[in-house]
């Protein structure tokens, strides 16, 4: 890919909150992170907290550019799922991204391949754009098998989708052993990795937007973002730090 293809994608930074924040540090989190991403800009930025605070973020960000994404996705619609929240839901509360198959959901919740992938469908059948993730482990890592990992990953929905619909898709590449660690992949690591899984959609190449997640910061997202196959970040660490996160979404913009 060249820098000129580069330049036609928009960036995208998404902040995952993860398990953390409570009303009164959402509100004023956002408070400064909205007044901090006023007016136009060339990028997007979304923000996913806890299922639980959706509704009080939605409130937050209205009359922003800022949109609102969530964390993870039942594959159902509805039914006797305790606990369980479905895409339709989400897409109620005007949520227009949602991650999946985060590798702290993998690892924890025992997510398989194939649940991912019915994940990926359930949230384009509500209208939502998913933001389908794929890391190694560091073990794949040093055996140099990390794309072979990767691979499995992303053909483990392709079989269930197909390529087309990746049309209304993100991919985020996050190296396990660089979530929360403070370990960032090196560039050429993360270059590779970035061309290797655009090189999956080449009828898509031009327009699929592929993030890099795993201990982005103010001080390294300039860096990466300059990468001709990198086309944003998705944050976690990062994005409950007002600074930090307006640092590296007006490095994406
Ligand atoms: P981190 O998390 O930025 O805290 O490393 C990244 C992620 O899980 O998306």
């Amino acid at each position: 890919m060249s820098k000129a293809s580069n330049a036609k994608r928009r960036q995208l930074v998404v902040g995952n909150w993860k398990m953390n924040g409570n009303l009164r540090e959402n509100a004023s989190l956002l408070a400064e992170v909205v007044a901090g991403w006023q007016g136009e800009h060339k990028s997007d930025v979304v923000i996913c907290p806890p299922y639980p605070y959706l509704m009080h973020t939605h409130s937050l960000l209205a009359g922003s550019a800022i949109m609102l994404g969530a964390q993870t996705v039942n594959q159902y619609d509805k039914g006797a799922y305790t606990g369980e929240v479905s895409a339709s839901m989400l897409a109620d509360l005007d949520c227009k991204f949602v991650i999946i198959g985060h590798n702290e959901r993998r690892r924890m919740q025992g997510e398989t391949d194939e649940q991912v992938a019915h994940q990926f469908v359930a949230v384009q059948q509500a209208g939502l754009t998913p933001i389908l993730c794929v890391g190694e482990s560091l073990q794949d890592r040093e055996q140099g098998c990390h794309l072979e990992t990767i691979g499995r990953q992303l053909n483990a929905v392709f079989a269930h989708t197909g390529k087309d619909v990746f049309k209304n898709a993100v991919l985020a590449y996050e190296p396990v052993w660089a979530v929360g660690t403070g370990k960032t992949a090196t560039p050429e690591q993360a270059e590779e990795v970035h061309r290797f899984m655009r090189a999956q959609l080449p009828d898509l190449a031009d327009e699929i937007r592929i993030l890099y997640g795993g201990s982005v910061k103010a001080h390294n997202a300039q860096q990466l973002f300059a990468l001709p196959d990198i086309d944003g970040a998705l944050l976690g660490g990062a994005s409950l730090d007002a600074d930090e996160f307006l640092a590296i979404c007006s490095a994406a913009d």
